[in-house]
Parts: C-alpha cells; structure tokens; sequence
C-alpha cells in the first residue's frame, strides 16, 4: 500500500501540489496508516493526534541529535561548528537549566505586560500602509515579531535593520534540510555576523543591571557560572529562529484562511471578543509548523511499525490538527469552533517555550488588520508559498484594503 502513499520529496514544500496546499497529502497518510515509514527518506511519521501528543509528551523520549543513528535526518541539525546546539535540540538536565533561565521571560503574565507595546508596534506599522493593494508579509507579519524580540533582547535600536537582515537569512537555511552551497555559504556569514551582534551585546551588559534579556542572561552567568557566553549566543539565536518565522506564518496563514472564507472574517468582525479563539483556529487550520519530532530511546514497535533505537520519529502537527477523530469538519476554518486542541506547538518538556508571546502577537496583529481595513480582501498579486520542509508559511501575500 504505501508504494500509492506520497513519500520523500513529495511530503516536502519543495514539491509544487505540497506546496500549494499539503493537507490532501496529509490526510491520506492520517487515513491509510497510523504510522507511516517513509521509504525514500527512511522516515517514521506518525499522523494521528493521540500518537503525535503521545509521543511529543513522553518523557523517555530523546532530542539531542547527537544520540540519533549515524545515517539519522535529525543529525543534520547538528552544528558542525563544534557551538552549543540550543535547548531545542537538548535533553535534560541541561535542557531544563537553560529553559529555566530564560523561561519568566515568556510566561503568559510577562507576555500580556508586553500586550500595549505589541499593539502600539502593530498601529506604527500599519499607520505607513496606504489604501490599496499591499504585502500584508513585507508591511507586518514579517517585522512584528523581529521588532519584538529585539527590544526584548535589548539589541540597540540602530542595529534592528542588521538584526533583521541577519536573523531571515539564517532562518531560511537553519531548518532547510536541502539547502544549495550558495545558500550554506550566505547563512554562515549571516550567523557570523549575528553571534558577534549578540556577543558585542553581552559585553555590554557585563556589570550593568539592563532589565532585557541578555542582561537576564549574563546576570544569571555571572551569579554562578550557569551560563557560558556560549550558551548565551546560542539561545538568542534560538529565539530568533524559533520566534520569527514563524510568528509572521501564523500571521500570514490566519489571515489568509480569513480571506479565503468571507463569512468568517465578517463573523470575526461582528464579534471580536472571539479573537483569542481565532487565533488558536487559525493555528489548527494551517500551522506555522507542520512537523516537530523526537528521537527513539530504544528499538520499539508504533503501531506495528518497528523503530529503532536513534531512530527519529517526525510526528505530523499538520496531519494531527485535522484528525477527525478530535475536530469536527477538520478542512472547515472556523473562528467559533469549540475545544480546539491542536498541536501547533508541540508537546511535554520542548513545548514551545514562545506560545504566550506569538498567542499575543497573532492577536494584535490580526486585530489590528480587522479595525483598520475592514473590507480587506485577496489582491490581484496574489502569494507564493516558502520551502521549507517542515514549515509552512509565504514569502509574499497581496491583499487589498
Ligand atoms: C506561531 C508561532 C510559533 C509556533 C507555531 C511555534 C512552534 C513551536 C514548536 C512546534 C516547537 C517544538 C515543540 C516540540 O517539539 O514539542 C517550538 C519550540 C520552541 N519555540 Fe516556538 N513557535 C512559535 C513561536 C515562538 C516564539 C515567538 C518564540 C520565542 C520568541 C518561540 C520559542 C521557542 C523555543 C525557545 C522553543 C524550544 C523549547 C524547548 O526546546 O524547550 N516560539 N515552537
């Protein structure tokens, strides 16, 4: 059976139907197998929501690529430089150190402190949008959440253009599984120029009580040696890359799904006191991520399908947020559905750590779009999908006020 089920290439963005629109292809795997060996890539998927939650919250389970097989995907996420990978691709203890340090920063309290000022960086940026068509990506999706975490951070303002430059382009190819040389080479010297951002930062907090993160940071390292300068660099960077693209994707696929089906926007209008619930639709429908994974601790069987030990198991967040077994009418986008349970960021020790803060920033920023263009529409541009495996998100989206 699996010879008529799309593998490799096929259950990647780089493929054009994929592209387009990879849900068909999702929930024909979710409908023909629990657990789906990809035979051209040697990949375990599994596509049904009580596994992926399952599996995404088993505390046995591993991340650290450094324990995964030889010939394993995940080793690609190694870096090759010798740096400190991040506490995404850590196991505890030291993924429970460095998660704890950064962890008050991004509970929802600190996050809804910070609601006034995302609103009021929302307004500025559409304040310099004119009536007519524009790049709802280029004018807000994509600047909101790199203007956020650099005041986070505490990046001096005159370097967010850098930072910005600096983070997409290293973003583009971190989690790009099939990135060309030229590609390779660009990313490297953008992170180059991003670690020595971060570490002329950190100098500059050393002996200084800045209430920003990297003060946070350097004042924890400094308390008792918990954080090396290292470690430091490594989670800013991973705050980038975890936070930015895919801010402006869940950004961008929301209000996509909301132009794609008029009465819905009409009924977010009529009702905005159903924003937060939009928002966590608009996460279930299309996710910004559209598969996480975790790392097999020894031989097991799934479902019938055996895995072995340092075998990585890609759990589809796409194909489980549209299980009908959880969600009713799962193809259907609606703002008012109830007991959404969707698997958008992920699950158990790695759940995402930056939930609270893209919640806030879906929120203001669609808010803001519905207040200020009401009739906004799809324009004649119209929008081209990235190709990243794994995520999903466009580069472009002409709308129309
Ligand atoms: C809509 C936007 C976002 C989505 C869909 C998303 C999704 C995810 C997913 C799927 C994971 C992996 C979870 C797992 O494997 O169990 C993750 C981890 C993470 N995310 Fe997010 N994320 C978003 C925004 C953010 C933001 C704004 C930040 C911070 C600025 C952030 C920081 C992180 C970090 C640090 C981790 C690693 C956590 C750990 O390993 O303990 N994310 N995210």
């Amino acid at each position: 059976m699996s010879d008529q089920l799309p593998k490799g290439i096929e259950l990647t963005p780089l493929d054009d139907a994929y592209r387009a629109d990879p849900y068909p292809r999702l929930n024909q795997l979710r409908n023909s197998t629990a657990t789906y060996h990809d035979p051209e890539f040697n990949m375990v998927i599994v596509t049904h929501h009580e596994d992926v939650q399952r599996i995404l919250r088993d505390k046995d389970m591993l991340s650290d690529p450094r324990k995964a097989r030889e010939d394993d995907m995940t080793r690609r996420f190694m870096p090759e430089d010798g740096r400190e990978p991040s506490m995404l691709f850590m196991d505890d203890p030291d993924h429970r150190r460095l998660r704890n340090l950064v962890n008050k920063a991004f509970t929802p309290r600190a996050v809804e402190e910070m609601r006034p000022r995302v609103r009021e960086i929302v307004d500025e940026l559409l304040s310099a949008v004119t009536d007519g068509e524009f790049d709802l990506i280029a004018a807000l999706a994509a600047p909101l959440p790199s203007i956020v975490i650099a005041e986070m951070l505490g990046i001096d303002a005159r370097r967010h253009q850098d930072f910005k430059r600096w983070s997409d382009i290293s973003t583009d190819v971190f989690f790009n599984v099939f990135p060309t040389d030229d590609q390779i080479a660009e990313a490297q010297e953008a992170s180059d120029s991003l670690n020595a951002l971060f570490q002329e930062e950190i100098e500059k907090r050393r002996g200084s009580d800045a209430q920003d993160l990297i003060g946070a940071m350097v004042r924890a390292e400094e308390d008792g040696d918990r954080l090396t300068t290292e470690e430091i660099v490594s989670q800013c960077n991973l705050l980038l890359i975890a936070g930015n693209v895919t801010t402006t994707d869940l950004i961008g696929n929301g209000m996509k799904a909301l132009l794609d089906n008029p009465e819905q926007f009409e009924k977010l209008k009529r009702q905005p006191a159903l924003i937060e619930n939009a928002v966590e639709e608009m996460l279930r429908f299309d996710s910004p991520v559209v598969s996480s994974g975790r790392i097999a601790p020894e031989d097991m069987t799934l479902n019938g399908c055996p895995v072995h030990k340092g075998q990585s198991i890609t759990t589809s967040l796409g194909a489980a947020n549209r299980d009908p077994d959880i969600h009713r009418d799962p193809d259907q986008f609606d703002v008012a559905r109830d007991n959404i349970q969707h698997q958008s960021f992920g699950g158990g020790r790695h759940f995402c750590l930056g939930a609270p803060l893209a919640r806030v920033e879906g929120q203001e920023a669609v808010r803001g779009l519905l207040n200020k263009f009401p009739n906004l529409r799809h324009g004649p541009r119209g929008h081209a999908y990235k190709s990243v495996p794994g995520f999903r998100g466009m580069s472009e989206f002409w709308v129309q006020t």
